[in-house]
């Protein structure tokens, strides 16, 4: 071997190793500042000597990657999931019935129940090959790179008597610590925090930089294992194998002697969970003995022999104070109760949420009533009931607010509809922040050097009042403007300004968003209910803004998918002349409100002027054959009426379609006549 191939290998052994009596044992051997040496030493070399590369170097680890579209991948085999239970009887059932299955009594294995998202990972010739998120259970997506950074996923294994190929299955999860210390610095810099653990984890798994998801410090843990020719007998000795290979598995996993020795474990992790560091949502119950998971099979979605025990949320009663209402950034009105403070799961609650004004009434919530308050998966606690025994005589409701504590506005609740919302879009503060950072957003306009709290600092120093006041940005409006970040106890303090660098990366930004399509500038306007695939649509049937703002509620439902709703929205966005004053500036400053000519190309126009339905299926997708007809001329419709021109009928056609057809005197035509028609 080459000297500088040598020496890449022995470093790689060497961290991995490290990493490991860190990470793994808690028992490092050599300092912090030592391992960043040999890191650095390493990265160096690989950066000389890419060749020489190992699959398992722990470079990885620190990512350095960007994926921009995740591949979706076919699983090895399938990813199940479990049944669930939240009640020991069931539990007992369980036993009984596998007990009957098998004829004999059972050894579980009983196991924590980890709260994050699950995972499959190959290994082959003891290399970690592929990480792959459950999806449908079926495909996953391909998270590999990401997966690499964390650092209880060993890239190589240890020992040499692993079989060639096979996969293991666990959890990822954040911990506590860090998934508060990661919504602390969101809500620094004005991003939303998650709302739990679990919703942390898996945001961070799908981000595109690994050096990212490195940063935030997942943890995994590994639950299962499979494989064709794996060596033991049990499921508790093929976790504890694994574990010798350098795996972090279960921590607490225990045999049990039939049900009884599992409902203790069950009440002991119930208590205990409290003091974990890391969200855990019940317990696993698994049969230990393979043979006998073999005989029990599995039904069509979960394994017949393992079951999740899980916890009830945990519920407090406490005194109402007072309800408030927060205005969205949608314009949706939340209700928030104000409590008396209780402790509940291990913090304090002093609010929680009421939903919405169906659920409020619902409730039937009255002045000084005490609530139920719980916890569940969310972070944010909820309302559940009324504690009636405490109820005042005479106790009043509590009427919903009708006016907007933002902007005064009088809100709106439609009959069909659970929220109720301030309709006033252009003039109350959190719709204008929310409508400006969904403008920035990546399906919309992508501008990605602005992020909400950009935004938030943009709009606070009065730059910006609407989506099109970005255009009219200076570099000298920019450049210097700060905001003062003072953390909760009012002690530290910190001030983040727009440099040079900054500046010049948002105005650039700003620039480049002109080359954004129509479809997506359509979506980015914030059309209410017009969302990323409806501006598609509408996009293509009317192919400029001219077009779709003349359109009458009639035509603008021909659009496939464009209901009432979402039409009456379309006119009343273009009634407002506020509206048209946005997009008259926007269009000045050279964004596309029209399809290019290269996206209208048409193939011929044998069809102009020709409105066709097509119903039923065909050789070729639908959506394929709606292209079809516009590339030809023709231009799509959804329902029949007098002005159709075709029916374009497909494979088993619905009957009410052809009578209606029939009725209004509109020719059917079969997908070889309209071949012939546009002469394909
Ligand atoms: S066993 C066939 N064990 O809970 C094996 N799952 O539906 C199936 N989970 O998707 C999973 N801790 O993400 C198993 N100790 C554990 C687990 C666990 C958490 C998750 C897993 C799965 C879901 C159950």
């Amino acid at each position: 071997m080459n000297p500088i191939e040598e020496e890449m290998v022995r470093l790689t052994a060497d961290l991995n190793r490290h990493n490991y009596n860190y990470y793994m044992l808690d028992a490092p051997v050599i300092s912090d500042y030592e391992f960043d040496q040999l890191l650095r030493k390493l990265q160096d070399l690989e950066k000389q000597h890419p060749e020489f590369m190992q699959p398992d170097s722990p470079t990885q680890r620190v990512g350095g990657t960007v994926t921009k579209k995740f591949e979706t991948v076919k699983h090895v085999y399938p990813m199940l999931s479990l049944g669930n239970t939240y009640s020991e009887e069931e539990l007992v059932e369980f036993d009984s019935r596998l007990r009957g299955l098998v004829n004999a009594d059972i050894e579980y294995a009983c196991e924590l129940k980890y709260d994050g998202l699950a995972i499959s990972i190959q290994y082959e010739h003891g290399v970690m090959k592929r990480a792959v998120t459950r999806g449908d259970g079926t495909q996953g997506d391909d998270v590999t790179a990401n997966v690499r950074t964390i650092p209880t996923v060993p890239l190589r294994l240890q020992g040499a008597d692993y079989p060639d190929f096979f996969e293991v299955r666990g959890e990822i999860l954040m911990p506590f610590a860090r998934f508060e210390a990661l919504n602390r610095e969101r809500e620094d810099i004005g991003e939303p925090p998650f709302a739990n653990p679990r919703n942390a984890a898996s945001g961070t798994l799908k981000l595109q930089e690994s050096a990212e998801v490195a940063r935030r410090g997942l943890d995994f843990r590994l639950y299962y294992v499979m494989g064709d020719n794996l060596p033991l007998t049990t499921h508790y000795d093929s976790i504890m194998q694994l574990k010798s290979w350098g795996c972090r598995v279960n921590e607490v996993m225990k045999k049990a002697q039939g049900i009884s020795q599992v409902i203790d474990f069950m009440h002991f992790w119930d208590a205990e969970r409290k003091k974990l560091d890391f969200p855990i949502d019940g317990i696993v119950i698994k049969v230990n003995n393979f043979a006998m998971q073999q005989q029990l099979g599995m039904t069509a979605k979960n394994p017949r022999w393992a079951i999740a025990y899980k916890f009830k949320a945990e519920k407090q009663s406490t005194l109402l104070l007072s309800v408030d209402y927060q205005v969205g950034r949608t314009g949706i009105v939340t209700p928030v109760a104000n409590l008396t403070p209780v402790p509940l799961a291990g913090t304090i609650v002093k609010r929680a949420t009421l939903h919405n004004a169906d659920v409020m009434a619902a409730l039937d919530i009255r002045e000084g009533d005490s609530l139920f308050v719980e916890k569940g998966g969310e972070i944010i606690p909820k309302i559940v009931g009324v504690d009636l025994d405490k109820r005042q005589s005479g106790a009043q409701p509590v009427r919903f607010a009708t006016r907007c504590p933002e902007c005064g506005a009088v809100l709106v609740k439609n009959e069909d509809e659970a929220g109720t919302f301030c309709p006033n879009e252009l003039h109350c503060a959190p719709q204008i922040k929310g409508k400006m950072e969904h403008f920035i957003g990546r399906k919309a306009m992508n501008l990605d050097s602005l992020g909400e709290g950009k935004v938030e600092m943009l709009y606070e120093n009065g730059l910006v009042k609407n989506i099109a006041d970005f255009y009219d940005l200076t570099y000298n409006q920019l450049l210097g403007i700060e905001k003062k970040f003072v953390s909760e106890d009012g002690k530290a303090e910190r001030v983040v300004s727009f440099r040079e660098k900054t500046v010049e990366n948002i105005l650039a930004g700003i620039a480049q968003s002109r080359e954004v399509p129509f479809e997506r500038v359509l979506f980015a306007i914030g059309i209410r209910y017009v969302g990323e695939t409806t501006a598609k649509k509408l996009a293509r049937h009317f192919k400029n803004i001219d077009a779709l703002s003349a359109a009458t509620k009639e035509e603008l439902m021909e659009v496939n998918d464009v209901g009432e709703r979402v039409a009456d929205s379309i006119i009343a966005y273009f009634n407002n002349v506020e509206n048209l004053e946005i997009v008259v500036r926007l269009r000045n400053a050279g964004l596309h409100f029209a399809l290019t000519e290269a996206e209208t190309a048409t193939v011929s126009t044998v069809l102009d002027g020709k409105s066709i339905v097509v119903s039923g299926v065909f050789s070729i997708s639908r959506d394929d054959m709606k292209k079809l007809i516009e590339q030809y001329g023709g231009k799509n419709v959804s329902s029949i009426s007098k002005n159709t021109s075709y029916v374009l009928a497909g494979e088993k056609m619905g009957p009410e379609k052809r009578k209606k057809a029939e009725s209004r005197g509109v020719p059917i035509i079969s997908e070889t006549e309209f071949y012939e028609m546009i002469g394909k």
